[in-house]
């Protein structure tokens, strides 16, 4: 057993400087932005990364007068360039926390040990189950009953990080991939909104990959 490290309280001076990486449509993007604006959340999203130009996602954060800026996968030759390019954009800001919202690329473990307990993500399954992509389908592949929605801080595995916070969702009979993941999402949302709140007003402590929150 690791002994606990302690997290401060608050985890940064507020407003929490963020950035959310997203890869298209941005609604757990959108869920975050409007809790910062209406104060449920300690924090200002000061940009938003795309790695893909085409992303939904990019004209929410326009519409909200949100920077946003493109890494445009495609663009670089390979994952290192990539990740200097992001890491300039993310650096620039001075951000503290990053939220991973949609984004559908593999961060190296390089880039994550640069930000220890500091990036978290949101996947629409009870992890560990259904890691990857495609959770709700596979859900209803292996034909669980119950499956869910987990916000996990990042490390160097795939959805393989300390779990912050989850919440279940039933499937249903006759549930397709569709309908299952539009019953998750809206947990998704506010899972995602809670979570952040409750690291960012800090004062939790991990323990081996186990995080307890105040009062939990
Ligand atoms: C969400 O369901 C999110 O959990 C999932 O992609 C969707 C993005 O929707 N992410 C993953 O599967 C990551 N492994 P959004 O762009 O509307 O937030």
């Amino acid at each position: 057993m690791n002994d606990p490290v302690v997290f401060p309280r608050p985890l940064f001076p507020p407003p929490a400087r963020l950035a959310v990486l997203i890869s298209g449509r941005g609604s757990n993007f959108e869920a975050l932005a409007e809790a910062c604006a209406n104060g449920g959340i300690p924090a200002k999203i000061v940009l938003v990364v795309s790695d893909n130009p085409a992303a939904e996602g990019l004209r929410k954060a326009e519409k909200r007068e949100i920077p946003a800026r493109v890494v445009d996968w495609a663009a670089w030759p390979n994952r290192q360039a990539r990740e200097t390019a992001l890491l300039a954009a993310l650096e620039a800001e001075a951000v503290d926390l990053i939220c991973l919202a949609g984004f559908m690329r593999i961060l190296s473990a390089a880039f994550v040990a640069r930000w220890p307990l500091r990036i978290l993500n949101v996947h629409p399954s009870l992890l560990p189950s259904f890691p990857g992509l495609q959770a709700q389908a596979q859900a209803l592949d292996y034909g669980v009953r119950l499956t869910g929605a987990t916000v996990h801080f990042v490390d160097a595995g795939t959805d393989t990080g300390p779990i912050v916070a989850q919440a279940a969702v039933p499937v249903h009979p006759g549930d397709d991939a569709q309908a299952l993941a539009a019953r998750i999402l809206p947990v998704e949302h506010a899972v995602y909104v809670a979570a952040l709140r409750r690291v960012l007003e800090g004062g939790w402590r991990i323990s081996g990959r186990t995080v307890r929150f105040p009062g939990s």
